[in-house]
């Protein structure tokens, strides 16, 4: 059937009811972090250049603000910007839009309170405001949108006050984070704190490109205000950008820069944990994928592979524009995108070549522990390959493994100790363990030097055995590892035994 004909058939009118429909919105999917990016996300596409967001801890009368400097709307624009659903997502949208589905004023802001009141005024306007509070649509089961705020909301308004133009929403009765709190429990408050240090975590990260750059925005959170992440550790000089690419996606473009970033022992300390990102470095490999240079997913191999620790310096910036997401599935937190078959090829191969470029530089320095031809080094761990898969066995020409073979009264129980080390490295949990901190492994002899004077002189001594003279012991004790990092240690050995 036509729908002209479907439209002539006799109906019942059946509008959603009020109150179940709101609680129904409360459950998108958001958390404090997500749904304040969705506020951001309004103060920007209102051409806003300041945002700030303001915590204020009061145990369950916490309340959270976030105003901003943007265009501001007249009343029939709040009104409308109230409705939940107040857009269709098919409808076009203007290029800055980071809008999606008109929802996220109201969907955002229901996930984390049960009131939240919008006050909002133009440029030589009239300031107007109206509020959606949860138990008064409980009580009268009504869409019944109060065009005031309650009395107490008035302080949260100041900044907005002291404003030409712009908008302002306040979340109170915040049940999803200050639920059964006390003023002042110390508790309550410290969890109250780390979640505005996760907010600002998260909007460091989603506006990265648009904090400071040439859009010119300003974040604040309580007055500070944020810094942007750098995920791409652009201005290290060992980070590598691979051939840039751009997809041709109907009439649109996705702009793709694969990053390879460098290895992290090549960074100060500092540099490596702020650029890590709040999952970590194995967390956030993969695509970034970005709407309007907002970030929608920090990292994320797209299905195509899992994260690996050999992959972790590979970074995949992805611009969309806005008119495809439709294309990506991009949900209504914003947080997750899945690319279309079309691109899907094209993808995988850029992330080939930069996975594959990632886990050269990352191997680079593991790769070490096999010396090169011309190099004399004496390692006591050797890798094998074998069946597609390395495994660590003892080198039988270590001169101190040679000694005490050679010097054992029971030489089979030796052996199958050796043979026992070999077979149980617990490579699963070092991977495991070390994985979201390479860079804070402990080095060997780490804080106890005495020891490793104790064991270079059983080496030294092992190595004299062998035939060779004290001097020549001397000169090769150096190549073995891992006394070639300890010269200082060498140094004390050799004033020690007076070689
Ligand atoms: N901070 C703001 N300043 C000006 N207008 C806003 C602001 N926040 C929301 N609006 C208006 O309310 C509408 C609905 O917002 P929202 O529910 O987030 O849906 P969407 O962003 O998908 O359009 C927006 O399209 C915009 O017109
Ligand atoms: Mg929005």
């Amino acid at each position: 059937m036509k729908a002209a004909e479907l439209l002539a058939l006799p109906y019942d009118h059946l509008p959603p009811e009020a109150e179940s429909t709101f609680e129904g919105h409360r459950a998108f999917g958001y958390d404090l972090a997500t749904a304040l990016a969705d506020l951001v996300d309004n103060s920007i596409t209102a051409q806003a250049k300041r945002v700030w967001l303001d915590f204020e801890w009061d145990g369950p009368n916490s309340t959270i603000t976030v105003t901003d400097d943007g265009e501001g709307m007249v009343e029939a624009e709040l009104l409308a910007a109230m409705r939940l659903s107040s857009r269709n997502p098919r409808e076009d949208r203007a290029a800055h839009d980071l809008g999606r589905f008109g929802l996220g004023l109201k969907t955002a802001s229901l996930s984390q309170c049960r009131r939240f009141t919008v006050r909002t005024c133009q440029l030589r306007g009239k300031a107007v405001t109206r509020c959606w509070d949860l138990s008064v649509i409980e009580a009268a089961n009504d869409w019944r949108l109060l065009r005031s705020g309650d009395a107490d909301a008035e302080v949260c308004f100041k900044r907005l006050a002291s404003l030409t133009r712009g908008t302002a929403v306040l979340w109170q009765v915040l049940d999803r984070t200050c639920a059964s709190t006390r003023t002042d429990s110390q508790q309550d408050h410290q969890h109250f704190l780390l979640r505005i240090d996760e907010v600002r975590t998260h909007l460091s990260l989603v506006f990265h490109r648009l904090i400071g750059g040439r859009s010119g925005i300003k974040l604040f959170v309580n007055d500070r205000p944020i810094e942007p992440w750098d995920p791409y550790l652009e201005d290290a000089a060992a980070t590598h950008l691979l051939a840039p690419t751009t997809l041709p996606f109907g009439r649109a473009k996705v702009h793709v820069h694969p990053y390879v970033l460098p290895h992290l022992s090549k960074l100060p300390k500092k540099r490596v944990e702020e650029a890590a990102g709040p999952r970590g470095w194995n967390g956030h490999q993969g695509y970034y994928i970005y709407r309007n240079q907002r970030l929608l997913v920090a990292g994320d191999w797209l299905g195509f592979w899992p994260r690996q620790d050999l992959y972790r310096l590979a970074r995949i910036r992805v611009d969309l524009p806005n008119t495809i997401d439709d294309h990506w599935q991009i949900d209504v937190t914003k947080s997750r995108a899945v690319p279309p078959p079309a691109l899907r090829g094209e993808l995988k191969r850029i992330g080939e070549k930069t996975r594959s470029e990632a886990r050269r530089i990352y191997t680079h320095r593991g790769a070490k522990l096999t010396p090169r031809a011309d190099e004399a080094r004496t390692l006591l761990w050797e890798p094998r390959a074998k069946h597609d898969k390395t495994f660590y066995r003892l080198n039988g020409g270590h001169p101190l493994l040679k000694h005490v073979l050679g010097t054992t009264t029971d030489k089979p129980a030796l052996k199958a100790l050796l043979r026992l080390i070999e077979e149980t490295i617990p490579l699963h949990h070092i991977i495991v363990e070390n994985s979201e901190k390479p860079d804070n492994q402990p080095q060997p002899f780490e804080g106890s030097e005495s020891k490793a004077l104790e064991v270079m002189e059983e080496v030294f001594k092992a190595l004299c055995e062998s035939g060779y003279s004290e001097s020549e012991a001397m000169d090769r004790l150096g190549a073995h590892s891992p006394f070639d990092l300890f010269p200082a240690i060498l140094q004390t050995f050799k004033e020690k035994v007076k070689v």
